[in-house]
């Protein structure tokens, strides 16, 4: 599913268990030291799915521990992002030649408790999330915006390399191209020596889930940076 989300120099993988016996490498198992069996084989299986993407890109298999506030660390040369969720894993790479960044992120299928709405809405999402749900109340439009989000932190912090809120971007749906653009309501980072001010993305609801992709490739660059 979350392949379909991607560009072609994406390759997405996606899982939906922990298959048993996957191998940490050491660096990967250092991270795990103190974590819960359940948590270590959720991080065991992106890995697992990583690596056999890197395999896909004709590069060799690598350690990805994880890295500044929680990111993965990729081989030199490769971008990518990796999310799990109850039922589902995903991992998605690409070479740093091709795409810029990416971010992805899957969630439950379901409407957001309303007090994480308001952490996670701006006035303006929220009343445009109103027209959206009126118009196809069968999509959890607040929990699509939820993963967007989590989408665009995930492609915005190995640009950035720093922390972004969630009223630091607007994201604005359009259920007909199931797409979404995210304005920066901050400074973007310098990208190609211009100011990033928006990711575009795309989603799908399907099978439980609520999928979000974000990537940012050179073609896209000139409508994206001022
Ligand atoms: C980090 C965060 C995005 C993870 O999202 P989530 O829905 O909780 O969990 P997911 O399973 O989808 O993603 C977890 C994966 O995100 C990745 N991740 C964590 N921190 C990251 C970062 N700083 N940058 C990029 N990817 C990151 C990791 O690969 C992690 O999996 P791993 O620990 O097994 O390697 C989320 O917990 C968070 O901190 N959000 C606040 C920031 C934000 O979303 N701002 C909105 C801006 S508009």
């Amino acid at each position: 599913m979350i392949e379909d989300l991607l560009p072609p120099a994406a390759v997405a993988l996606e899982a939906f268990d922990d298959p048993p016996g996957l191998r940490l490498y050491p660096e990967e198992a250092a991270c795990m030291a103190r974590a819960m069996e359940c948590r270590r084989r959720e991080f065991a299986t992106t890995r697992q799915l990583a690596r056999s993407g890197l395999t896909r890109l004709g590069l060799p298999p690598a350690g990805i521990p994880k890295g500044e506030r929680g990111a993965p660390r990729w081989p030199d040369g490769v971008v990518g992002s990796i999310t799990h969720c109850a039922g589902y894993r995903a991992a998605a790479v690409a070479r740093a030649a091709d795409l810029l960044s990416i971010g992805i992120d899957a969630e439950p299928h379901g409407p957001l408790p309303p007090d994480i709405l308001e952490f996670v809405a701006t006035p303006a999402e929220r009343a445009r999330l109103a027209g959206l749900a009126a118009a196809n109340p069968k999509i959890a439009w607040d929990r699509l915006l939820f993963s967007a989000k989590e989408s665009v932190y995930k492609a915005w912090f190995p640009l950035a390399r720093s922390f972004l809120d969630f009223e630091s971007a607007d994201v604005e749906f359009d259920e007909a191209t199931a797409t979404f653009v995210a304005r920066l309501l901050v400074p973007g980072p310098a990208v190609a020596g211009k100011e990033l001010r928006e990711l575009t993305g795309r989603f799908a609801v399907r099978d439980g889930l609520a999928v979000t992709a974000v990537a940012l490739g050179p073609c896209l660059l000139p409508d994206l940076l001022r």
